[in-house]
């Protein structure tokens, strides 16, 4: 199986494994990148079993509209069942780096609502230690440069994402050679930079279930 594959069969299984928890008025909290969009496209298999879904972008709300799925704001949504979403990295924390596609604001802020969130990915985002993937984080860009600085004073080397703009109108510093071994405590000491909007390790919301997809199959790791 090719990694296009694992993503088609994780997100099948994330269906699976969400459709006996949804009610009518459920709605679902979809993520963005190349799995989120194989689970939408198996989603709309069950689109008439939910209320409707918020979207982590407006490249995933553009999805879900095409397969006529209602997209609702999250303002106006008391509760959410279920958030699924990929990532670029996990730990056997279920701690993850996200951020590869620059929508981790709005997707940490979905990942807060709801009740469970469910990480789908293929192996190849399996390490035993978070960091070998640049770890991205958005920022106000008239702070780009000081934002920099800091994180070089943190022990990372930040690069800037050429000519990306998040759908909040912010640049992203991907931060590489940052040695994660306490994701909490860095997830927070970046977060805390004046100017960082937010970055992409979410660890002190990690995932409750990931599914992971090998070519033995995939497996539920919790
Ligand atoms: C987007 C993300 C994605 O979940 C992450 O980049 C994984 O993407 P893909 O499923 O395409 O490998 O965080 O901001």
């Amino acid at each position: 199986m090719n990694q296009d594959q694992l993503k088609q069969a994780v997100a099948k299984a994330a269906v699976d494994y969400i459709r006996p928890k949804l009610e009518a008025y459920s709605i679902v909290g979809v993520g963005t990148g190349s799995t989120a969009n194989f689970f939408i496209d198996y989603l709309a298999e069950i689109k008439g079993d939910f209320q409707g879904a918020v979207a982590s972008s407006e490249a995933t709300a553009e999805r879900l509209k095409g397969h006529g799925i209602p997209v609702f704001d999250l303002n106006e949504v008391d509760s959410m069942a279920v958030y699924v979403d990929g990532a670029d990295e996990s730990n056997p924390e279920l701690a993850l780096i996200k951020g590869g596609g620059a929508a981790l604001t709005r997707e940490k802020i979905v990942a807060a609502v709801a009740d469970e969130f469910v990480c789908i990915a293929d192996s190849s985002k399996w390490v035993d230690c978070l960091g070998q993937f640049p770890l991205p984080v958005e920022v106000i860009p008239m702070a780009r440069s000081y934002v920099a600085r800091e994180l070089l004073k943190l022990g990372g080397d930040p690069v800037y994402r050429q000519g990306v703009l998040t759908d909040n109108g912010n640049v992203i510093l991907d931060v590489h050679n940052m040695q994660i071994d306490k994701p909490i405590e860095l997830e927070r000491a970046i977060n805390s930079i004046v100017g960082v909007v937010t970055n992409g390790l979410f660890a002190e919301r990690s995932a409750d279930v990931l599914l992971l997809g090998g070519t033995d199959g995939v497996k539920e790791i919790r």
